[in-house]
């Protein structure tokens, strides 16, 4: 290996191919990927190859070939505000040039406190302690531990969670445990925390609902339930009224059942509120949230809580404290991506930009729920989801949703379809004419379907 003068990178950082042998030189970045990246949710044994990404702007991603797609899902629900945002670009390189990291063990610093402060003020009024972690499944594995050990400090054995079927709350061990996606656990069967699952309270089984959840809680020990509110993403985007929710968090409440609500999808304004809580009367003991914390820049999540469990905590014993901790908790730049996202989020233009989404989405729903091809139509915010009539169930990444992926991905726009179901879920920012080519390529897909 050769060693490299200080001033020759300076150069190089224009030019970082310079960085490559030249045999890596003369493989594509396809060719390269494939030698040693394993990517999420792929089996690369069948899947295509990826498209290499060059350049994000708005709601607009450009290939290696120049070829422009509209991201019409925020690059997995994070990029609200739009694609190299140069707002939040700002704020992330001032932070980085003045203090881009310290432990958060025994030190602290103005941008975590500037977000707890921040964030205290939007959240549900019972919310009122941070933790600060690194993206959705963490938020919620905090969450999870956080639950069973308020009961173990206060000496009560409960050590069941709830969760709903077909939940979906990441893929660390607890957040794993909580999902009800079979494909998604099957190997790991057997080896994980008990949790019992309940129906959704979708239209009409409202009750088998309330009912599972009485029945559960009467018959084993519950030391919490876990939900994503209102909207279950990466279910197929299946809704349920808040009325439903707020009585489920009742009977949580009357038996001593923490509840937590998991906003790592459905928060900042994506359901048309800040956050799918504010729709509900009652208010969760603790949230989740990732994904659009930081304007899909910088990984971050933060789990939230009342004082009341933090007070569990609170002891003389050191061994009552949370031993819970992550190598980059509340690192400021990501704090400052924090900041600047919800500056952004609660501004006027933001909020008529989600306004204008939830209108057109709505409007696109009229058009479409009639067509012979489809079976199930929901819009809540800026969410959007169609469900395609099949003759038998569709799964998950069946012939189907591949079908539907690709020709969506010729016509230059990124869908994916959760089996038969496409749903939107775009930028804030996209203009009306993308949004619109959006839903003249989706209704074209249903010719395919
Ligand atoms: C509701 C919900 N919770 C948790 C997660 C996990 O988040 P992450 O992928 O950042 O770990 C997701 C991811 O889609 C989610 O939708």
């Amino acid at each position: 290996m050769t060693f490299l003068s200080l001033s020759k990178i300076e150069n190089l950082l224009d030019f970082p191919i310079c960085y490559y042998s030249y045999s890596l030189y003369q493989m594509n970045l396809t060719e390269r990927d494939q030698s040693h990246i394993w990517h999420p949710y792929t089996q690369h044994k069948t899947a295509a190859v990826p498209i290499v990404i060059k350049k994000g702007k708005g709601a607009l991603l450009w290939d290696e070939n120049n070829k422009e797609y509209i991201d019409a899902i925020a690059s997995w629900w994070v990029n609200p505000y739009g694609h190299s945002n140069t707002f939040i670009a700002d704020a992330i390189y001032k932070q980085l040039t003045t203090l881009e990291h310290v432990l958060f063990g025994g030190f602290t610093h103005e941008p975590a406190i500037l977000v707890a402060e921040k964030l205290i003020e939007i959240l549900p009024k019972n919310q009122q302690k941070l933790f600060f972690s690194d993206n959705g499944s963490t938020a919620v594995e905090v969450a999870i531990k956080v639950a069973l050990q308020y009961f173990f400090n206060k000496e009560e054995q409960k050590t069941t969670i709830i969760a709903f079927e077909n939940a979906f709350h990441g893929d660390t061990f607890a957040a794993m445990a909580a999902s009800g996606i079979s494909f998604y656990t099957q190997a790991f069967q057997g080896m994980f925390i008990d949790v019992v699952r309940i129906p959704v309270p979708v239209k009409g089984k409202e009750h088998a609902s309330f009912d599972a959840l009485k029945h559960v809680i009467k018959n084993k020990n519950c030391a919490g339930f876990i939900f994503e509110p209102l909207v279950q993403g990466a279910a197929g985007m299946v809704m349920y009224e808040p009325e439903a929710l707020d009585e489920l968090l009742r009977i949580c409440k009357e038996n001593n059942v923490l509840t937590i609500a998991d906003e790592v999808m459905t928060g900042f304004g994506k359901t048309g509120k800040i956050f799918a809580m504010d729709y509900l009367v009652e208010n969760p003991d603790i949230m989740c949230l990732s994904k659009a914390l930081t304007g899909g820049t910088i990984p971050m999540a933060i789990t939230t809580f009342t004082q009341d469990i933090f007070d569990a905590f609170y002891d003389e014993d050191i061994n009552k404290a949370l031993f819970h901790g992550h190598t980059f908790t509340a690192n400021p730049t990501g704090c400052a991506a924090v900041l600047a996202s919800l500056a952004l989020l609660q501004t006027q233009e933001m909020q008529d930009h989600i306004a204008r989404v939830n209108q057109k989405h709505l409007a696109f729903l009229e058009h479409i729920k009639n067509h012979p091809k489809v079976a199930t139509t929901r819009v809540l915010g800026v969410i959007f989801a169609l469900e395609i009539k099949t003759a038998t169930s569709a799964s998950y990444y069946g012939t189907l949703r591949n079908k539907l992926y690709d020709f969506f991905i010729e016509n230059g726009i990124i869908l994916r379809p959760v089996g038969n179901i496409v749903y939107i879920l775009p930028p804030y920012i996209i203009t009306d004419e993308q949004l619109q080519k959006v839903y003249e390529v989706v209704e074209k897909a249903l010719e395919i379907a």
